[in-house]
This record gives C-alpha cells, sequence and structure tokens, in this order.
C-alpha cells in the first residue's frame, strides 16, 4: 500500500516537474544567436535582424545579446537578451488538450542601481488568436523589493484548453520616464511557462490552494523569490484560487523557511498586502479556518501584525519574529453563518505596514497551510468562534465551481 502510495506520489511530483519545462524554446537564451562570434571583451553585442536570428525566438527593434559581467548579475549567470529603443522579443507556443493554467515566470534585472524606481520597464503581452484574450502588464525594477539588480515575476498569462496552438507571448521594452540612459534598457532573462491543472480539492478542505503548492516555476539559482502583483482581474492570478493583494513574494522551501510543503508565500509589499478567496457558506452550520504563521528566516525581524477578515469580522495576529526561521504557529479559528440565506462571502489575509530587513529590502511574515472545513450542524468547538452578519453579497465563479465540488 505504501509502495502504490509512494509510486503514486513520485508519479505526481514527475508530472508536475514535467509541466514546467519544454514549453518556451531557448527560454534563457543559453542556445546563441545564429552568426555571432563572441567576443570576451564586449558584453553586449547588438544582433541584426536578418544575420542574427536567435532560436526559438523573434525580435524586432534594438536588441543586445547579454554575457554577464562584473555590472550584471543575473540568476545563474547565463546569457540573456537587453532589449532597447522599440526593442521587442515573442514566442508562440501551443496550448495541450486538458485545460490549464498558463504562468509566467521571468527575470528582469538592471546593469546600475540608477535604473531602479521605474527606469527599467517591459510589457509582458499575451496574445491568443483564437480566443481573443490578450493580457498585458508592465513589470519595473524598484528599490527595495530585492537584494539584487534583478527581480523574478509571476503573471498568470491565460487558461487555456485545446485547439490553442497560438498563443503568441511578447516582451518590449518600455520607457516610462523620459530620461533615457541607454544603460538602463531593461535585460530579461529565465522565461518559464508552467502548466498548471485546474484545482482539486481535498478530503472535504474547501480550500484547494492553502499550501500554495500550484504557483509560479521557481528559478532554481534565485534565491529571492518570485514576486506576485495585484490584479485588476483579480482571481487570474499565478496562486491558484487567490486574489492577490499589492505584492506578495512566493518563496521556495530551498531558499526559504516554508511551514509546510514546497512553497508559501511573504506578505511583501503595499497598503494591504495579502490574499483574498471567496467562499460560498451555508447557514447553520460551522466552519473552522486552520492556518500557519511564521517568518521566512530572510532576516525579518519586529512584531509583524497579520489580519484575518472573515465577512466583515476582522482579528489580527502578531508574528514575533527575529529574522530567523524559528516562528512558526499554527491558528484555528471557527466560525458559524448566522443569516437568513446562505451566502458567498470572502476569507482575507492582509497586513498593512510595510517591513525592511536591515539592508533596506523589503520582507514580511509566511502565511501558510490554510484549510477550511465545514463541520456538523450547530456544534460548537473549542477554537475561538466568530459570528458573521452579512451586507452584500458577492458574485465568483470561483465559488461557483467549488459549491458543485464540496
Ligand atoms: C571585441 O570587441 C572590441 C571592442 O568592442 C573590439 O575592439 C575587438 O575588435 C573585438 N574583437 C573581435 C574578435 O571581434
Ligand atoms: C550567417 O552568415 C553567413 C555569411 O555571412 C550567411 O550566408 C548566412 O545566411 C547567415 N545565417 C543567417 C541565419 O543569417
Ligand atoms: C561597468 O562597471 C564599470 C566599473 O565597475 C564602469 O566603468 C562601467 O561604466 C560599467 N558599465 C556599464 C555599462 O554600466
Ligand atoms: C512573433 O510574432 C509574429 C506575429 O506577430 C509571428 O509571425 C512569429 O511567428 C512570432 N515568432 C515566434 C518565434 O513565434
Ligand atoms: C513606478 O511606477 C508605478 C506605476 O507606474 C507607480 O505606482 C510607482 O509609484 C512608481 N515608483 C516610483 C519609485 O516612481
Ligand atoms: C502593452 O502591450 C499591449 C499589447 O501590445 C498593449 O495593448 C498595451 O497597451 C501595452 N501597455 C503599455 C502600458 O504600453
Ligand atoms: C546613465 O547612468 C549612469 C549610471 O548611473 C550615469 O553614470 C550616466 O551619467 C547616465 N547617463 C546619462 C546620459 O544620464
Ligand atoms: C488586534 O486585536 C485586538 C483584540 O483582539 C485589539 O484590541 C487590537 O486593537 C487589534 N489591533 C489592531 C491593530 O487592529
Ligand atoms: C530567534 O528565536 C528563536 C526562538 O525564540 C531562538 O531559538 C533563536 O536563538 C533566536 N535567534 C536569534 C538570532 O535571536
Ligand atoms: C484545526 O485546528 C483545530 C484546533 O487546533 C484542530 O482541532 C483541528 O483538528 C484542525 N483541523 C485540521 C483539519 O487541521
Ligand atoms: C502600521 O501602520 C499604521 C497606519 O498606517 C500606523 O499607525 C502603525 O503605527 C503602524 N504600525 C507599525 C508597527 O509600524
Ligand atoms: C531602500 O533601499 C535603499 C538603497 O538600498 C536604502 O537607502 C533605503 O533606506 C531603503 N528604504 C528603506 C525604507 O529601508
Amino acid at each position: 500500500m505504501d509502495r502504490v502510495f509512494q509510486f503514486l506520489l513520485l508519479f505526481f511530483i514527475y508530472v508536475t516537474l514535467s509541466n514546467a519545462a519544454d514549453i518556451l524554446q531557448n527560454p534563457d537564451f543559453e542556445i546563441p544567436p545564429m552568426n555571432i562570434t563572441e567576443n570576451a571583451t564586449s558584453q553586449l553585442l547588438l544582433l541584426h535582424n536578418k544575420q542574427n536570428p536567435i532560436p526559438g525566438w523573434s525580435f524586432d527593434g534594438t536588441v543586445w545579446y547579454v554575457t554577464p559581467a562584473a555590472n550584471l548579475s543575473l540568476p545563474g549567470n547565463g546569457h540573456a537578451v537587453q532589449l532597447g529603443e522599440n526593442g521587442r522579443i515573442n514566442q508562440t507556443f501551443k496550448g495541450t488538450d486538458d485545460y490549464s493554467d498558463y504562468i509566467l515566470t521571468f527575470t528582469l534585472a538592471a546593469q546600475n542601481e540608477n535604473c531602479f524606481n521605474n527606469f527599467t520597464a517591459v510589457n509582458v503581452s499575451v496574445l491568443d488568436h483564437e480566443y481573443d484574450d490578450d493580457r498585458s502588464r508592465v513589470f519595473s525594477l524598484e528599490r527595495n523589493l530585492s537584494r539584487q539588480l534583478w527581480i523574478s515575476y509571476g503573471f498568470h498569462l491565460g487558461s487555456w484548453g485545446s485547439k490553442t496552438d497560438s498563443i503568441n507571448l511578447e516582451i518590449m521594452s518600455v520607457t516610462q520616464n523620459l530620461e533615457r540612459n541607454v544603460t538602463c534598457w531593461p535585460v530579461v532573462d529565465n522565461f518559464i511557462v508552467k502548466r498548471n491543472r485546474m484545482p482539486r480539492w481535498y478530503e472535504g478542505n474547501m480550500i484547494a490552494n492553502g499550501d500554495f503548492e500550484i504557483g509560479p516555476a521557481v528559478i532554481k539559482n534565485s534565491s529571492e523569490g518570485i514576486l506576485v502583483n495585484e490584479e485588476s482581474s483579480s482571481y487570474h492570478t499565478p496562486l491558484q484560487q487567490w486574489k492577490i493583494l499589492g505584492t506578495v513574494k512566493y518563496i521556495d522551501s530551498k531558499h526559504f523557511k516554508v511551514p509546510r510543503g514546497n512553497a508559501a508565500i511573504e506578505l511583501f509589499s503595499g497598503y494591504p498586502s495579502g490574499i483574498q478567496a471567496d467562499f460560498f457558506f451555508l447557514m447553520e452550520k460551522t466552519y473552522t479556518l486552520n492556518f500557519t504563521l511564521g517568518d521566512a528566516d530572510d532576516s525579518c525581524v519586529g512584531d509583524l501584525l497579520v489580519f484575518l477578515q472573515v465577512g466583515n469580522d476582522v482579528r489580527n495576529y502578531t508574528v514575533q519574529s527575529n529574522g530567523t526561521g524559528s516562528a512558526n504557529s499554527r491558528h484555528s479559528v471557527s466560525f458559524s453563518i448566522a443569516s437568513e440565506f446562505s451566502r458567498d462571502t470572502s476569507i482575507a489575509f492582509y497586513r498593512f505596514n510595510e517591513t525592511w530587513a536591515s539592508d533596506g529590502v523589503l520582507c514580511g511574515p509566511v502565511l501558510d497551510n490554510i484549510s477550511l472545513y465545514v463541520l456538523s450542524s450547530n456544534s460548537s468547538s473549542s477554537s475561538t468562534k466568530m459570528e458573521l452578519w452579512y451586507g452584500g453579497v458577492i458574485f465568483s465563479l470561483v465559488l461557483l465551481g467549488m459549491t458543485t465540488l464540496v
């Protein structure tokens, strides 16, 4: 029995990993452009559209092939491309038969500290010719978000199933500031498209992705985590099932202290920063919400205040962190719905204050392992109790999906 379980687990891990690989060709530009002679004294090589095609990619405008040197660090220190005036690169990939979320991870870098604060920016867009479901977002380098001169971002490209064979990912340089400084043109690298299966619910847990195992691909050589930003189109985020508030950092267990599994989130930046999801609750039932708060072992010191909001009821928790990963507390809240009708209600975890590590980089408390169970009718539990009363009704497609499964 154990063997079978182990086999299934390994198989599952294999399938999960294989989904992350090989959707894009030459994702990190390690296959060099054609017809170039690499010159050790020159870190930037201007590419000619006709003579120096980049395997896997098309490009247009001013594009340089970058060999990292003293001025430029990148995760893994491989090659990259820099997008100059009107510089753009694009690659088309195919969807598969299974309807899935497609999540992009990529790295944006600059050569110089002075390029931070919005000098260096790219517009990432995806054109889906068949569904006409285009998305785009501008990403820029801002100070205090990273210890390096680069930042890795996660972005939800879209959700596609069969017959989708022309999803065009395009990245172009953006001049957000009037000042043009050639050293500040964006450098991009490490494009990983990960295919995440649709949410699955286990053993009565109403939360499908409460341990954040379903998220953006992590970059092997990066100890900076992946930043995930708030999106206006709510639930289309790299953190399946969750809407993002502000910016959260997706952290992996190899480089951070993670309470459970391979990943967790750090409530990172913004007023507020956090996550939110809507649930459909039935009246006269009692629900139990359990979750873990901790610190990421990233020198984030302080009394870090986290708010939990269920409906209109708010309570707070303090994570006492000395920045070494020792803070780790499990919490449990039970609540029941006291209203005429069953309602869609949101559950949110967030914080309002920002915290900086001693080197000036933002940081925050860690959230992981959230579960939500319905207890039997009118039972009460030993844990703290909330009574909820509601005003408005929140509609959510995610919820409709959940109710059919729960
Ligand atoms: C390498 O680059 C330097 C400066 O850009 C140039 O002077 C030199 O001729 C180049 N060498 C080769 C072999 O292309
Ligand atoms: C590479 O350079 C050679 C000689 O200049 C040329 O014949 C060939 O077409 C070039 N290859 C590409 C892909 O442009
Ligand atoms: C790289 O750094 C050196 C000194 O560290 C500096 O002289 C040079 O201008 C820098 N190059 C760029 C492109 O920023
Ligand atoms: C880039 O986009 C153009 C259309 O805008 C397309 O024809 C081309 O095939 C794309 N390049 C790649 C490598 O997919
Ligand atoms: C960078 O740009 C964003 C939006 O364009 C803005 O919200 C932010 O305040 C800017 N940051 C700085 C440091 O200028
Ligand atoms: C980003 O690119 C998309 C697609 O080309 C475009 O529709 C959008 O306006 C661009 N956004 C910005 C801020 O330039
Ligand atoms: C570009 O930025 C570098 C580094 O901050 C600075 O030394 C240089 O003067 C800037 N150039 C211009 C034209 O602003
Ligand atoms: C946190 O909750 C306690 C009661 O549990 C309350 O007294 C306190 O004002 C709350 N703090 C904040 C900052 O909301
Ligand atoms: C941090 O706190 C933990 C648990 O309270 C303690 O064991 C550890 O020594 C502390 N580390 C530092 C550097 O204070
Ligand atoms: C949730 O926490 C409560 C109180 O600690 C505990 O009794 C219950 O077993 C937990 N439920 C789950 C599913 O972890
Ligand atoms: C958090 O922010 C609030 C208002 O923005 C402020 O009043 C409070 O002092 C801050 N708390 C901490 C611990 O910095
Ligand atoms: C942000 O980073 C800069 C440069 O590292 C530092 O001077 C500044 O103090 C930091 N900001 C905060 C609020 O720590």
